[in-house]
């Protein structure tokens, strides 16, 4: 054959792969509003940085007249390209092939490309749309998918893991997004669940719909189970582009350096935290004061709201912000919450990411139902993930630092490196009302005006403890400081831990509360 015709043949046969499950399974697919799988990769990374592997791999499954079936790609396409010219490798499951189910050659073809990843240290991400272990290969697909969540395991820590939901995720092809660092949803098209609405009517006798047993909204507001909410699939592509600029490529490199063009931030710090102790504000205000040009990524925006995380820069080193969210339930830690910030924490100290935390909070959530669904065991992640983080580790208490929360919240007792307070913080193991009615309840319950007395009691305690220079005398806290002097602060601090090194006690892991 002449090289014209094998090149030709080459062409034909590539050609008949990228027909993907054909003309009518694409148009299904196309009416749901959702877009084809090589359709997603091109969009998602930078202009013809892609390239494919495995095109040509042929499925394995021989049973239930598999073998006379034609699927292209085994219905998964795999391959590296760039996000912002940083290199990443990739998954799309294509719906259009057999409904985007794992056999074992789909899943080989898998955690081909996640062994690359994981030998090449850069992200992997992996767009799902699949109805789960292929049900015509058996105990092979169960294989392929145990195969995938092992290298997940193995590569965590080491490269980010992104997973995609792009269409439904039923059974296994839940588990493998749930190993990795973030979890991006679309609005109608996203589906998550282990059984789905037809299992649970036959097994339960209940009727729910795809959409409110695992729709996006559920997964960022209840489960927590996703990381980033978006109205279209092109929007979420932008916010993938966004976390990759933020994230190293791997835990042994740092965040790309992306110095601001226009370090002016549109929020003010001095118009931002009111002092009366009472009054709310939002906390992303603050955030936005201090990050490079008032950019702010948030991680987790919908779920336990009480609690704000995400990604901004300082003088454009990348900076991973906890931050108490006085709008919602005063800021409180509680279960959800708490879980939210750990994992959160542990991901940036695992890819050397600073830690800057805003402290406005007046504890724990009491209540029987928080005492219940374990606020202990849950509150105790974030004890642990501070205090077995090594990455610069700075903390701003705002205003209220009280109780459990003021120790929870990065304070320099669980190691922190710089901890800085505004003069209107008050640092105290309860605020001055509860504080009062204990300490003084005799003289209040004896006094001629109770009210009158209880008032005065309060002020003297307010006085005495409701402020920063109790703890600064101590040294708990470094620097009281003004909020128009924070982001300086903040950016020296960072400069100066630039080289910080700590070593954990030998061992193999620890045990954290899960
Ligand atoms: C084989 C599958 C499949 C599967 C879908 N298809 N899921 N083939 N194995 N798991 C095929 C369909 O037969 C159909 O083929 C094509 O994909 C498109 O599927 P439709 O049903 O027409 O699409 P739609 O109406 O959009 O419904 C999508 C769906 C539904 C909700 C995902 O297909 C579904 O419920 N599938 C089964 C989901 C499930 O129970 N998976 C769990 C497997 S067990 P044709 O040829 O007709 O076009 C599991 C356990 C692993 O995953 C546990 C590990 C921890």
């Amino acid at each position: 054959m002449s090289i014209k015709r094998k090149t030709r043949e080459l062409f034909e046969r590539r050609e008949q792969m990228l027909q993907g499950g054909g003309e009518k399974a694409i148009q299904k697919q196309q009416s749901l509003g959702k877009m084809t799988a090589r359709e997603r990769i091109i969009a998602l990374l930078d202009e013809d940085s892609f390239q494919e592997y495995d095109l040509f791999a042929r499925h394995e499954g021989r049973d239930f007249d598999m073998d006379k079936k034609n699927l292209p790609g085994d219905g998964v396409i795999t391959g590296t390209g760039k996000i912002f010219g940083s290199p990443i490798c990739i998954f799309a499951q294509d719906f259009t092939v057999a409904g985007g189910s794992l056999g074992s050659m789909h899943a080989r073809k898998i955690t081909k490309i996640m062994d690359h990843a994981l030998k090449m240290k850069v992200p992997l991400i992996g767009v799902n749309d699949s109805g789960g272990a292929r049900v015509q290969e058996g105990v092979n697909s169960l294989a392929g998918y145990g195969e995938i969540f092992y290298r997940n395991t193995l590569a965590s820590g080491i490269i980010p893991q992104i997973s995609v939901i792009l269409g439904p995720c039923a059974g296994g092809a839940v588990y493998s997004p749930a190993l990795t660092d973030f979890v991006f949803v679309v609005d109608k098209i996203s589906k998550m669940f282990i059984t789905g609405p037809e299992v649970i009517k036959t097994v339960l006798g209940e009727e729910i719909s795809m959409e409110d047993l695992g729709g996006a909204r559920v997964h960022c507001e209840k489960t927590g189970n996703a990381h980033f909410f978006a109205e279209s699939e092109k929007e979420c592509f932008e916010q993938i582009k966004s976390l990759i600029s933020y994230i190293p490529w791997n835990n042994k490199r740092k965040a790309r350096v992306l110095r601001p063009r226009n370090p002016k931030n549109a929020f003010k710090i001095e118009n931002v935290v009111p002092s009366d102790p009472k009054q709310p504000y939002d906390v992303k205000d603050v955030i936005r004061a201090l990050a490079d040009g008032s950019d702010f990524l948030e991680v987790q925006e919908l779920f336990a709201p009480n609690i704000v995380v995400g990604y901004g820069r300082m003088n454009g080193q990348t900076v991973g912000f906890v931050a108490n969210q006085p709008l919602i339930l005063a800021g409180v830690l509680d279960v959800d919450s708490s879980d939210k910030a750990a994992r959160f924490i542990r991901f940036c100290d695992a890819f050397n990411i600073p830690l800057i935390t805003l402290v406005d909070l007046p504890g724990y959530l009491p209540g029987v139902d928080q005492e219940h669904a374990g606020v202990i065991r849950h509150g105790a992640k974030v004890l642990y993930a501070y205090s077995e983080a090594t990455v610069p580790k700075i903390t701003l208490i705002l205003r209220k630092a009280y109780g459990g929360g003021y120790i929870a919240m990065n304070s320099r007792h669980l190691n922190a490196d710089f901890v800085f307070a505004w003069p209107f913080a008050e640092i105290a193991v309860m605020g001055p009302e509860g504080a009062a009615n204990i300490i003084f309840r005799k003289e209040i319950a004896g006094a001629e005006d109770p009210e009158k007395m209880r008032r005065q009691k309060i002020k003297e305690y307010k006085a005495k403890f409701a402020n920063p220079y109790v703890a600064a005398s101590r040294g708990y806290v470094d620097a009281v400081i003004e909020p128009e002097e924070t982001r300086h602060f903040l950016i020296h601090a960072l400069e100066v831990s630039e080289t910080k090194s700590v070593a954990l006690p030998d061992r193999k892991h620890g045990s954290i509360p899960l």
